[in-house]
């Protein structure tokens, strides 16, 4: 049987591990093969929260995408690095051949102050990386979708801190909601050549980035060593569904919707994969 996104090529960046590996693994499943990036190292103002992705995480996601009998092309690239991301696609698309799937999913998480003690660096890294590096990501790709007249689907990965307001998580939050913006002006751009744009708001997703302390510690701010258990406890509240968070598998099968044509008629469509967060 063909795969529902069979002879597709996928763009994704933040592939190294995460949401952005069960993507790949997700869209690969169904026939699709794979161009990936990643910054695939420590990024300094995420240092204090968690730990960055490595190349041994990257060569990982290609293992993964080979072993389900898919092509992959893997780059190190800094999606902040317009040039490097689009030598990445480039070659990606000259190896592949197309690219008719994007996932503009890389992302950090940096938070904790108001809004009026954020730092000049944090705020700046923050929109560089979850907001300048999707637009880079759709800047790099849109003239090849243009070029082949296929269509093509892209998904902005944005949050429910692109659909809410989050005290403490200022950067964070503008950073998602500018993604909104940016997708659905490109959905009213890119309409014309049959190219569709989203965006996908996950609730948590159980990846390093939140399965860490520092985030237990924003949920349990009075807890002196606060446990995954203890943090599963007060993230369940946030959720409508009795679920602490979901799997990035829940997030890929919502981009894999979005980039089949299943959702051929589907644009401009800001998707939550939240377990009821933003109905509460
Ligand atoms: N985990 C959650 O709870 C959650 C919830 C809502 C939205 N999101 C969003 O989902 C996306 C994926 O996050 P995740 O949960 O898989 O976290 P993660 O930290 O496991 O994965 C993010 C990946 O992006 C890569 N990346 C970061 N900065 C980069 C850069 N400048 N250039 C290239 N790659 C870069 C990282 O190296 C990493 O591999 C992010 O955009 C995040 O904001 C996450």
């Amino acid at each position: 049987m063909a795969g529902r996104v069979e002879g597709k090529v996928a763009f994704i960046t933040g592939a190294a591990r995460g949401q952005g590996r069960s993507h790949a693994i997700r869209l690969a499943e169904e026939g699709a093969d794979i161009i990936a990036v990643d910054i695939a190292e420590d990024i300094d103002s995420v240092r204090r929260f968690y730990p960055g992705a490595t190349e041994a995480d990257l060569a990982e996601t290609v293992k993964q995408v080979e072993a389900l009998d898919r092509r992959i092309v893997a780059a190190k690239a800094d999606v902040r690095d317009y040039g490097a991301l689009k030598q990445a696609l480039d070659s990606g698309v000259a190896e592949l051949g197309h690219v008719d799937i994007v996932s503009a999913n890389a992302g950090i998480f940096v938070f904790g102050e108001p809004a009026q003690l954020v730092t000049e660096g944090d705020w700046q890294d923050v929109i560089d990386i979850n907001l300048t590096g999707v637009w880079h990501t759709a800047k790099a790709v849109i003239p090849h979708l243009i070029e082949q007249a296929t269509g093509g689907s892209i998904v902005l990965t944005s949050s429910t801190a692109g659909l809410k307001g989050f005290p403490g998580v200022s950067q964070y939050t503008a950073s998602k909601h500018a993604v909104v913006g940016l997708m659905r002006t490109l959905a009213l751009e890119l309409a014309p050549h049959s190219i569709r744009v989203n965006s996908v708001h996950p609730t948590g997703v159980a990846t390093d980035m939140i399965l860490n302390e520092a985030t237990f510690r924003l949920f349990l701010p009075d807890a002196e060593n606060p446990s995954r258990e203890q943090a599963a406890e007060v993230f369940a509240t946030t959720n409508a569904l009795p679920v602490p968070w979901v799997e990035p598998r829940d997030i890929s099968n919502a981009v894999l919707f979005l980039a089949s044509d299943e959702a051929r008629y589907v644009t401009g469509v800001t998707l939550p994969v939240d377990a009821g967060f933003t109905i509460k």
